[in-house]
């Protein structure tokens, strides 16, 4: 079977680790600040800090802005449940916006109708690596004074315009986890230029710690550290995230090309200023011969690890439809998800399916994809 994804480790990471655990000092410090330097220079924001996860950087920042329980957050529901769950686990309301039937991402038009009282930010995700329309959705947050949080968990290298994502919200979080465009394992990243909001990440992040460490406390937190263990390899592997990323790129314009003579299948589009990071390559189907759940059978039995990854919608998820179960229903007023309609997310959770797109495929792999898709589709 050709993976859906080849962690790309090489010697440089052993010998970084090696060079940790032999110095003696195995939580974060040094390293991970290194790492930080290293990836808000690529991103182009004045700070950056690690945390041990994805989900972590979401919540920590989350937790920053101040999100509090019973405060709505405008999000989409086409996505990995993380990005929900770090407004639920706060307290917050994930409030599902459609998405955009050929970009995957949350439609600007249906922001606003959204906003009520009690919305106090946006989370857009900018699924598959594909960058959400940011100057939109900022234009919509400036006008009823919300905060924006970009879910980049998929997103490294992304671009609008010659900016990478991450630099244009009010903050975002990125995952290092082991199928990632660059990766730790796991591990996640906090970015922003917003001094206050920094400083209020470094201590939510470390117990409510100042900056000075010790042992005195300003505030309740949690540990959500990352250990310069896993950070000496996000430092060598930032050394590559351009070649890594150009490569996911090359083979993504290879397979529009080719999917190109497919009338049953369109790739995710966005505007052409936007250029996704290609974390996956997600099309979707349209044929009355054939689902999608038979078109992933015929394709795995050819060998190519295809895979549909978001058929549940957040808002169809056991987690939503049974959020009066959760510690916060006792104290904040849940919508009823189950009423929640979604049609396109719903659609595209039908329709979308994944084919091997990372830097790691070789020519007669790509082929073979190739080969797998047009014996389906004939
Ligand atoms: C869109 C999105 N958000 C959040 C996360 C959470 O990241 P992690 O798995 O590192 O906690 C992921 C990770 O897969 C993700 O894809």
């Amino acid at each position: 079977m050709i993976p859906f994804t080849k962690p790309i480790v090489e010697d440089e990471e052993i010998q970084a680790v090696k060079r940790v655990l032999e110095s003696g000092m195995l939580a974060e410090g040094k390293v991970a600040h290194e790492f930080e330097k290293l990836f808000s220079a690529y991103v182009g924001t004045k700070y950056a800090t690690v945390t041990s996860s994805g989900t972590t950087a979401l919540t920590t920042a989350l937790e920053a802005m101040g999100i509090q329980p019973g405060d709505e957050v405008i999000t989409t529901p086409f996505t990995f449940i993380a990005s929900a769950n770090s407004i639920a686990i706060l307290g917050g309301i994930p409030v599902f916006v459609d998405v955009k039937p050929d970009s995957y991402n949350i439609d600007p038009d249906l922001i606003e109708a959204a906003i009520t009282k009690k919305t106090r930010a946006i989370m857009p995700v900018h699924i598959f690596g594909m960058p959400c329309d940011m100057k939109r959705i900022m234009e919509i947050a400036e006008d009823h004074d919300l905060l924006v949080i970009e879910d980049a968990c998929q997103a490294h290298g992304a671009e609008i315009d010659g900016r990478r994502v991450g630099s244009l919200g009010h903050t975002a979080c990125f995952s290092f986890y082991a199928t990632k465009n660059i990766l730790t394992g796991e591990g996640g990243m906090i970015t922003t230029d917003d001094e206050e909001l920094y400083n209020r990440m470094l201590m939510i992040k470390n117990h409510g710690r100042g900056k000075e460490g010790g042992y005195s406390h300003f505030q309740i937190g949690y540990n959500n550290r990352m250990m310069d263990i896993v950070a000496a390899i996000g430092v060598e592997q930032m050394k590559r995230v351009s070649s890594l990323v150009k490569k996911r790129r090359q083979n993504a314009k290879e397979y529009d090309r080719f999917l190109a003579d497919f009338e049953a299948v369109r790739p995710q589009k966005q505007d052409p200023a936007f250029k996704s990071g290609y974390h996956l390559y997600v099309p979707r189907l349209y044929s009355d011969k054939l689902s999608r759940d038979e078109m992933v059978s015929a394709l795995r039995n050819a060998g190519v690890g295809a895979r549909a990854v978001y058929v549940l919608p957040c808002h169809k998820q056991d987690t939503y439809l049974n959020i009066q179960k959760w510690r916060w229903a006792k104290f904040v007023d849940y919508p009823d998800y189950s009423k929640v309609n979604l049609p396109i997310s719903e659609d595209l959770g039908a329709r979308h399916f994944d084919i091997p797109v990372h830097p790691s495929l070789t020519k007669e792999e790509k082929e073979t994809i190739q080969e797998a898709i047009k014996t389906v589709l004939s």
